[in-house]
């Protein structure tokens, strides 16, 4: 992937993301498109694995076919609202690996503060997806991003559904080796740190915590 921020504009991916960001939308229906556009982003976002050949009998002949090269995918998924992008996704390859990191935000210094982090082995043989619905003001994902580069994972590419682009800046120059795919690259961030227009918190309408 060799641009650093990619928009999937494809027709499906902008129509169940307007009806998320409707703020009448159910729990329920919020969930499913959640589920449903996550498919479309796993297939952009999985779109330059490199692929090699094995070789397979078909019942006409033998053939060297197309496989997705090297160790298994690891998907790392931001807590809590990660989890709702990761299911789509994980539906999509469900022989990936998966890790999962937990932050929380320091109320006195407003930096993100690890609470958990278990990431699966090899990670530096491994592609890792992380995912994380909203990239806002981008601190919590340039901190889950530094977490799996101490691992040792060098191939990472960030999945959200919704960007700022206070968060994209800032991950750029924390990460400028990073690619990012989203659905949109929404306008602003507003003073408590949501995205304008957004969807709201996307931990609460997943979940009906609200
Ligand atoms: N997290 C959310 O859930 N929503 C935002 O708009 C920003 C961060």
């Amino acid at each position: 992937m060799t641009q650093h921020l990619t928009v999937v504009d494809h027709p499906l991916v902008q129509h169940k993301l307007t009806l998320m960001r409707e703020q009448d939308t159910s729990t329920r229906s919020f969930r499913q498109l959640l589920r449903e556009i996550s498919l479309l982003l796993a297939y952009e976002v999985t779109r330059d694995l490199p692929v090699t050949t094995r070789t397979i009998e078909t019942p006409m002949c033998e053939m060297d076919a197309p496989v997705i090269e090297g160790k298994k995918l690891a998907l790392v998924s931001i807590l809590r609202a990660g989890n709702g992008l990761l299911d789509g996704v994980l539906e999509l390859i469900p022989a990936a690996r998966i890790g999962f990191v937990g932050l929380y935000r320091d109320e006195e210094t407003l930096q993100p503060v690890e609470y958990y982090n278990k990431l699966p082995k090899r990670m530096e043989e491994r592609t890792a997806i992380v995912v994380d619905p909203m990239l806002a003001t981008g601190n919590s994902s340039v901190a889950a991003i530094d977490l799996v580069k101490k691992s040792g994972a060098k191939n990472i590419i960030f999945l959200c559904l919704l960007a700022a682009p206070e968060g994209v800046a800032r991950m750029k120059e924390a990460h400028p080796d990073v690619p990012i795919v989203t659905a949109s690259l929404d306008e602003k961030l507003n003073e408590k740190g949501y995205i304008v227009p957004g969807l709201g918190d996307a931990g609460d309408r997943m979940f009906g915590t609200k």
